[in-house]
This record gives C-alpha cells, structure tokens and sequence, in this order.
C-alpha cells in the first residue's frame, strides 16, 4: 500500500487515508469557503430570490451547468489571473477537471451544443457557486456564488443597456440608490479590442486614438480617410466608427432612465480575455469595496470553442461584496424563521392526534411545527417565540373528543376553540 493506504496503483486519485476514530477534525470549513447556518443561508436565499425574480422580470430563462467541468475550458493564453486560480485535478479516469471560477465558458459551450436548435436571442440567467483559489480580501473568497444574465444573438448595445437596467433594478429592489454605487463602462479598451479582432499591432493603438480624437473637429470621412492611411480595412474602420457610437449609450441611458447610474471611464479593464467590446463594472462609490459586478460584450468567445460566432455579452454579479455594502449602508434585511403555526398535544396520548392535526393544516398550505416530544407548556411557548409563530394550537383530551383544538393567537393573546375541521 502506499502511504495513504491505497494499492499504490497509479491512478488520478489515490485513497483517502484512514482516519483515526479518536482524532479531532478541524470544524472550519477549507480556508476561504463558507458554511450556511440557517441564518447565513436566509440571507442567501432572500439574495437569490432577488436575482431570480430581477431576472424573471426582464424576460430571462434560467439555466445552470455542472460545477465541475473539463479543464480545457478554462485555459486560455491571454495570462488571464483566472487561470493561475484554478481548482484542478486529475480524475479517476485520468480526465483533467477543474471546479469552474466562472461560468461564462460553459454557457459558450452549451450555446454551441444546441447549436441551430434554439432561436435567438438566448436570454439566459444562472445563479452558481464558483470557485477560484484567491488572496482573500473583503469580499473575495475561494467560492462564491454568482448570478449571470447573458444574452447571446444581440450585437447592438440595447443589450447591454437592457443588462444594466436590469442590474439598477436589483439595486433598488434591495435599497441601493445611484448615490451609493455606480456604473463604470470602459470606451478606451473597446477600441483596442477591436483592432485586436482585425489583427492590427498593438502599436497603432496610439495613432488610432489620436485619428479618432480628431472626431469632433473634422468631417468623418475625412477620418474614415486617415484610418484608411494607417491600413485598417474599410470593415474594421466601420466596426471601429461604430463601436465608438457607445458615447450614444448615454443618450440609451437616459432613454432607459439610469443615466445618474452610469458614467465612462477608460481605465476600466476587466481581467477576462474574451471581452471584446463594451465592459463595464458595478462599484460602491464610497470606494471601499471591490467590483461589484462586472460584464461585457464577448462577440469572439464561441470561436475559441470552434463554435460559430454569436454576438453575446453578459455579467457576473457576486454573493459576496455586495452583502458587505448592505452591512455598510445598514441594509440588511431582518430575515427570521417563520413557521406559521405551534401544534402541540397536552399528553403523550394525544401525539397521534397532534400530528393529525398539523397535516390537516400543511394540507391547507399552512405551514406547522410539531412539537415531537411531550414538553411543559413553559418550553412550547419559548419555542414559538423562537420561531415566531402566529398560533399555538393545543390538543388536549377533553376538546379532542368533541373534534375540537383550541387556538391561542400569539401576538394578541386571544383564544378560542375550533373545530379541527374549520382550521384555516
Ligand atoms: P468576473 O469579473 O471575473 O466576471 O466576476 C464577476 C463578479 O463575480 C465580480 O464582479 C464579483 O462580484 C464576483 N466575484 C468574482 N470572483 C470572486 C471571488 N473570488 N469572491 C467573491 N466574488 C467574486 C466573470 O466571471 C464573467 N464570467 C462574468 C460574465 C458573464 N461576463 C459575461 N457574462
């Protein structure tokens, strides 16, 4: 055997060691993930149903892939940080997997998969965990969930603004204003990017620039003409000139009615290679959170994949740092546990009859805590306290044989007899 206790075949994985019954386990969780007690994963539950709703509203589907997937995946060649943060193994059969940190690429690669099958635009929304061997800061973790809206078949910038507004919308859902965080979207990196898809050297990045800051003071064809000198093709200057037109996402904006949420700023580079036109970023304006979320326009991904091309774009919105800005604003929500009803019997006999009782109610779509073991009244009512039931229900033995239970409405104190039948 080999020092873990396995065959000592070479396989992937070897066996787990055997663990010593006596010896203690650490009760954290691995460095960098979280456990969700019921108070941590109320909040988590509020969060997503927000995201989901937010993305019903604006018309989205929701899809998710598995966590784990190939490798392959998520190499590329761009030095991309993503890529050095890789969870990733071997399987057993000698299969190279990694946990996503994304799941932009396997969105692409289901995109590919339906192929001609589904009519476009997709507009899809997931909600995963994704993992990323980070430097924890403040709202950086090894895992973390994130809510995507993509929509794929849309090249004009009406989806991005549709993405953006459907990020606003969740911010004031939740009670995030415009003076607490904003809209970064980049301008500078989409004309690189561009000339990166017509495979012009970097090194005429800068004559560009200075031929496309000329705009307002001389005619565009007289642009289009010394873009032409610095030997970008007439369909490369037109997608450029175009692409530029993104200063009239402020005129979408405003149509959209979140113009206060958004403002450009050129140093805004995401750290995701396939972004290939407009980018943007969602940050607090007290700056001292990291990104928010973060998206943008990736016409060029499916390619990667040997896919066709479908113009897309989307984001990523994390669980983590936007819950640090609620703590900062004081916006968290009360979140308790909320169980309708109390049902308790007065003696053990009476269980049977208790239990009768609760599923009666559950049938109405009530929902019960049964109390499972005879208990002093004293505890039942510190119980329901804990829960924050509105009814305490006793079954006791005289009121039981006339089919009735007697109600005790918690927050006023008022108590009547009922008919089990007559429960509502
Ligand atoms: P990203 O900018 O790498 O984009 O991540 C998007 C968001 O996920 C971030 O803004 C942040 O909220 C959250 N996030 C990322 N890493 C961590 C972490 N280690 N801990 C906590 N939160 C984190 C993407 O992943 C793109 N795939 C998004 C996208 C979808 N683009 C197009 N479609």
């Amino acid at each position: 055997p080999n020092e873990n206790g396995g065959s000592g075949r070479s396989r992937g994985l070897s066996s787990p060691p055997v663990i010593d019954s006596l010896q203690k386990i650490d009760v954290n969780p691995p460095k960098g993930t979280r456990d969700f007690p019921p108070e941590e994963m109320r909040l988590r539950t509020w969060l997503f149903h927000n995201f989901r709703e937010v993305s019903q509203l604006f018309g989205f589907e929701e899809v998710d892939f598995p966590v784990l997937e190939s490798e392959a995946l998520f190499i590329r060649k761009a030095g991309e940080e993503i890529r050095d943060q890789l969870y990733c193994f071997e399987d057993r059969g000698n299969r190279r997997v990694a946990l996503r940190p994304e799941l932009t690429p396997s969105l692409a690669r289901l995109v590919i998969q339906k192929g001609k099958s589904v009519s476009l635009p997709l507009k899809w929304f997931a909600v995963g965990q994704c993992w990323r061997y980070e430097r924890m800061t403040r709202g950086r973790r090894r895992e973390h969930y994130q809510w995507n809206l993509d929509i794929i078949g849309v090249s004009d910038v009406t989806a991005e603004a549709e993405l953006i507004s459907s990020i606003v919308t969740f911010f004031k859902r939740i009670g995030i204003t415009a003076s607490d965080v904003g809209f970064k979207v980049s301008s500078r990196k989409v004309l690189q990017e561009v000339l990166k898809c017509y495979s012009i050297p970097e090194n005429l990045f800068g004559k560009v620039c200075v031929i496309i800051d000329k705009m307002e003071k001389i005619p565009i064809d007289e642009i289009k003409k010394e873009l032409r000198s610095a030997e970008l093709s007439g369909e490369a200057i037109e997608d450029l000139l175009q692409v530029l037109s993104v200063k009239s996402l402020a005129k979408l904006e405003e149509k959209f009615g979140y113009s206060e949420w958004i403002q450009f700023d050129a140093s805004v580079v995401r750290g995701l290679a396939y972004y290939t036109g407009i980018v943007f970023e969602g940050f607090d304006r007290e700056g001292k959170l990291r990104a928010i979320c973060g998206g943008g326009r990736y016409d060029c991904l499916l390619s990667t994949f040997g896919g066709d091309d479908i113009p897309a774009c989307g984001f990523g919105f994390g669980d983590a740092v936007i819950v640090e800005l609620l703590k900062e604003k004081g916006l968290l929500p009360e979140l308790s546990l909320q169980v309708g009803n109390i049902v308790c019997s007065l003696d053990h006999d009476l269980q049977g009859a208790a239990a009768r009782v609760a599923t009666i109610l559950r049938e109405k779509g009530q929902s019960v805590d049964l109390v499972l073991e005879n208990k002093p009244l004293k505890w039942v009512f510190k119980r329901a306290a804990r829960i924050n039931a509105e009814r305490l229900i006793l079954v006791g033995s005289s009121e039981w044989q006339k089919g009735m239970v007697s109600v005790k409405i918690l927050s006023s104190g008022e108590q009547y007899e009922i008919n089990v039948d007559d429960l509502e």
